[in-house]
């Protein structure tokens, strides 16, 4: 019987939070995290070579190339990436008869709505980042039946670079931060949203589909630095600045706020509160 489990993009952040998630939990299931070095999945060959050796069960598709401003500069990358590789991905999920569990992005949407963004808003991203990721989600919906895409927003964790640990890092030589305002979403932390991906791996439920993750409630990237600060005890001044005044080469949706009742009703799940997770995550760092 199949147990074999590939997590594609090993190493980066979200990979890394599951690594840790599957290490606690006991199951039949074997996990494989696979670098950059050891899966390149835009490398056909390497691709084809992992599915026939491993055969799995589940591709876990943690690997993006997710440098939203020099993906500007950096098209083809962003689509080789984001895009082809997803879609060779899909294709050997469907000759291996694998599930696809891939996470994409709040930044398919334009930001322009006012209430939480449901599955079945229209897309339309701002910039070429979100253009990647929406379009490698389209080829898995071209492709497979099998598949669990879950966009998702603001991933921070104790592990990689995030905006935790930019935050604290810039607080030990500056007195002063500036830090937007006006760009609302929800911060996630990533071992919130890993344990919901072994939930789903483990309750083998064949909910396939599209669907939204993040923490609950909503807040300003403002809001989320103050609260770093508040909950380390750093003592900082943080000052609301617009967008307008920080140029950035990509431009960002104002409104990422993700509607979750889907998820929440298909896995009988409870989603913690943005802060009460982020002080699981500053305690541990
Ligand atoms: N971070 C966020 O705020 C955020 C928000 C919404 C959605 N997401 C999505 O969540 C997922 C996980 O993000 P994350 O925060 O864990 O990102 P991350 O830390 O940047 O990890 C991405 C990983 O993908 C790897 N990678 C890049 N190109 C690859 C390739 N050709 N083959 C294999 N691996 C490759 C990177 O390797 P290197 O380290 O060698 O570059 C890195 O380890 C991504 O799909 C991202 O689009 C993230």
């Amino acid at each position: 019987m199949k147990n074999n489990v590939i997590v594609v993009g090993g190493s980066g952040q979200l990979g890394q939070c599951l690594s840790d998630v599957t290490a606690k939990e006991q199951s039949s299931l074997n996990f494989v995290f696979l670098s950059r070095e050891e899966l390149d999945c835009s490398n056909v060959e390497q691709t084809t070579s992992i599915f026939e050796q491993y055969q799995p069960l589940y591709c876990i598709n943690c690997a993006a190339y997710t440098a939203v401003d020099q993906a500007e500069d950096d098209q083809d990358t962003a689509f080789m990436v984001n895009e082809l590789a997803v879609k060779r991905l899909a294709e050997h999920c469907l000759a291996y008869q694998t599930t696809l569990i891939h996470i994409s992005t709040d930044f398919v949407f334009n930001g322009n709505s006012s209430v939480p963004l449901s599955e079945t808003l229209e897309t339309n991203p701002v910039n070429v980042y979100g253009l990647s990721k929406l379009k490698g989600e389209q080829e898995i919906q071209q492709i497979l039946e099998q598949y669990y895409i879950i966009r998702t927003s603001w991933l921070y964790s104790e592990k990689a670079n995030n905006f935790v640990k930019t935050m604290l890092k810039l607080a030990q030589t500056r007195s002063e931060l500036n830090v937007i305002y006006d760009q609302v979403g929800t911060p996630t932390y990533a071992m919130d949203l890993a344990s919901l991906i072994m939930k789903i791996v483990l309750s083998d439920a064949k909910a396939f589909g599209l669907y939204h993750y993040s923490n609950e409630g909503v807040a300003s990237w403002y809001d989320f630095a103050k609260a770093v600060f508040e909950i380390s005890g750093t003592d900082i001044k943080v000052l609301p600045v617009a967008s307008a005044a920080f140029v950035t080469k990509a431009k960002r949706p104002h409104y990422s706020v993700l509607d979750k009742t889907k998820i929440k009703s298909a896995f009988g799940i409870e989603i913690p509160y943005w802060r009460e997770s982020l002080n699981i995550c500053i305690h541990n760092l």
